[in-house]
């Protein structure tokens, strides 16, 4: 089940300072360096689009599925314009069971999609998906929680407020680590204020977030007959170490 659903209202406002366009520039850069004349891409866990809508307006035909509608809902209501003009488009589905029925140039999963995936079966399948859906020498570009880094400086309760014109959003995040079985439950506690009014509203979510290993994300893409190509520390260019909470992976179809 997504655990997207109430978030999702709030999502754009929590995350309105990430820099997406710099986030797909660097992407980009190594679609050009290892896949340049790439037209098509798919992405995975799309969220509300803003990833999918900057590379559309690259010159990219992008669709993104995600298996939250209310997610979605806000994806489609953003990006009328790119919808309309068929270089965008948006499909529920799950991403550990899907069958779209063509093949991509380019998948991406961005912003720790992969370590929502909380098992080795859930990633086998998503890989095995994924490998499906790329063309012969087609590129897969994600992102994820790099293990190292989280043992090495584990996750800490942390208090996010951020506001627009009509609404305040609190957000604690209560971490527990699970380092037998790779994985972090990030408790978020939400109070929204409406400023108006003054109404309040509380509701809390847990996201299992699962810490990955440059072994075993090896084993993945080799099982599904994918060559790593990139580990990277996410948005730079060495490779990662015990700081890079954020890992990112370039692999290859071959031809
Ligand atoms: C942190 S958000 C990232 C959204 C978007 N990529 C971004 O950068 O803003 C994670 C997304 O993954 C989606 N997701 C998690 N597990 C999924 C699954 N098994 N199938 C499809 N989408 C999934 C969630 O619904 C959510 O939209």
């Amino acid at each position: 089940l997504s655990v997207f659903g109430t978030y999702a209202q709030y999502y754009d406002l929590l995350y309105a300072g990430k820099d997406y366009a710099k986030e797909v520039d660097y992407v980009r850069a190594f679609i050009r360096r290892y896949a340049p004349g790439a037209s098509s891409v798919l992405e995975l866990g799309c969220g509300t689009g803003v990833h999918a809508s900057l590379f559309a307006e690259h010159g990219y035909a992008v669709t993104g599925i995600d298996l939250s509608g209310e997610m979605l809902a806000r994806a489609r209501e953003r990006h009328p314009t790119l919808i309309a003009g068929g270089v965008l488009s948006f499909q529920q589905g799950d991403i550990r069971d899907f069958d779209l029925g063509e093949q991509f140039d380019v998948v991406i999963a961005l912003f720790h999609v992969i370590s929502y995936l909380p098992n080795d079966h859930d990633l086998g399948l998503t890989f095995a998906s994924i490998s499906k859906h790329l063309k012969p020498a087609g590129l897969f570009l994600f992102d994820y929680w790099y293990g190292p880094a989280v043992l090495a400086d584990p996750p800490t309760h942390r208090i996010k407020t951020l506001e627009n014109d009509e609404i305040e959003v609190t957000r604690v995040a209560t971490p527990t680590l699970h380092p037998a079985d790779h994985l972090v439950d990030v408790n978020y506690d939400m109070t929204i204020v409406e400023k108006s009014s003054g109404r309040l509203a509380e509701f809390s979510e847990t996201h299992r977030m699962h810490y990955l290993f440059r072994p075993e994300i090896e084993s993945l893409l080799v099982r599904q007959g994918l060559r790593p190509l990139e580990f990277r520390e996410w948005l730079s260019e060495k490779e990662p170490d015990e700081k890079s909470w954020n890992g990112f992976v370039v692999a290859k179809k071959p031809s």
